[in-house]
């Protein structure tokens, strides 16, 4: 009984979108999804088995009452208070991190995993705060990048609300890309609203640590990279989108990044508070794994890591390694403030 409970937590997730104010969806034909628009998508054929860990494993770990009909997919659906948002390169000045990275050593990922922890902030004006995994290769003017974890994002979303978000870019953020599905790219297999969508709830300081398993992965014989969550497929980025992820992803970098408001203050990341050893008072990543250029799951060797934290006085990261109760794992975060630019 006890552990019904416990399943049932879990299986709502994505439950009732109550707390934001823009969480309807619309269901649109999979075919006729933003993603086909793309110039290089008119042809595209839907991948429908993905080749590792068995077949496709849309196994029902969790489930959510917002879905769709079977052969459509929820598209949120953004209130004209939100923005469409691109993330550009000048937006870089008045970012900060807190993060740990591979190092650029020529080792190729072809994955990363992890379990990020959830927690609700409060924003104003323009900035955001993300907890997210990027996946990325390429200097810096044709960078690709795969991004993906929750995010408040208020321009974004037009609310204060912790959201399940994705992002890429093919070209350093120059003309291709975006968040969700605000441009033709990312492809969504699952008819559960998921991209865009609020959490079921989130950590109670002290008292509940509540965590979303995410992963990112590339096909081995398609070379799409796949969204799953829970391990559930939700959908891929086509390999069309990109050149150098094609090859491998040459860094994986998991943690935080937020971005001030006009008046220069930046917003807190993770749960506001500086990272400690316990795991209900720290947001943190645990059982953290990436696939070697093999496409095997392996941790995240201690000595091919290195920290970053821009800014000591607002955010920090502490990297715990390998630890008994949650594999590779880090805390990071902090309460932010006049952190400069
Ligand atoms: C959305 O746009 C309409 C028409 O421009 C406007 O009347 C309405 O107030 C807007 N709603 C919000 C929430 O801004
Ligand atoms: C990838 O990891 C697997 C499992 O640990 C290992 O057998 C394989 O040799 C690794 N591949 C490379 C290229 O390191
Ligand atoms: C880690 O787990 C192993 C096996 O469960 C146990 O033998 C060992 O004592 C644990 N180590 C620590 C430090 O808790």
């Amino acid at each position: 009984m006890t552990l019904h409970l416990v399943l049932c937590l879990c299986v709502y997730m994505f439950a009732q979108g109550a707390q934001g104010n823009i969480d309807d969806y619309e269901c649109v034909d999979i075919y006729k999804q933003p993603a086909f628009q793309h110039p290089l998508l008119k042809n595209h054929k839907i991948q429908e088995t993905f080749n590792l860990d068995g077949n496709i494993e849309r196994n029902n770990k969790y489930s959510t009452q917002e879905h769709c009909p079977k052969r459509t997919v929820a598209i949120l659906r953004q209130g004209n208070e939100s923005q469409s948002v691109h993330l550009n390169s000048a937006e870089y000045l008045g970012q900060h991190f807190a993060t740990i990275e591979t190092m650029q050593d020529e080792t190729i990922y072809r994955g990363a995993k992890a379990e990020i922890s959830l927690h609700d902030l409060k924003l104003e004006n323009n900035q955001y705060s993300k907890s997210q995994i990027w996946l990325e290769n390429g200097p810096a003017s044709q960078l690709n990048s795969i991004q993906v974890g929750w995010a408040v994002h208020l321009r974004l979303y037009g609310d204060s609300v912790t959201r399940l978000t994705i992002y890429w870019t093919g070209d350093g953020y120059q003309k291709t890309g975006c968040y969700n599905m605000q441009c033709p790219g990312f492809v969504i297999t699952s008819q559960k609203f998921i991209i865009g969508n609020v959490f079921w709830g989130s950590s109670i300081y002290g008292q509940i640590s509540l965590t979303i398993d995410i992963e990112v992965y590339q096909d081995p014989i398609s070379g799409n990279w796949i969204l799953k969550i829970f391990d559930e497929v939700i959908g891929y980025w086509p390999k069309e989108l990109f050149t150098y992820l094609n090859e491998g992803a040459s860094l994986v970098r998991y943690g935080g990044n937020t971005y001030l408001s006009p008046d220069g203050i930046s917003p807190p990341m993770g749960n506001r508070h500086f990272p400690v050893a316990d795991f209900k008072k720290t947001a943190h990543f645990k059982n953290i794994v990436v696939r070697n250029s093999s496409y095997e799951r392996v941790y995240l060797e201690d000595g091919k890591i290195r920290c970053y934290a821009d800014s000591y006085s607002c955010y920090r990261v502490t990297y715990w390694g390998y630890l008994n109760s949650s594999e590779v794992a880090f805390s990071f975060g902090g309460p932010g403030g006049n952190c400069g630019v």
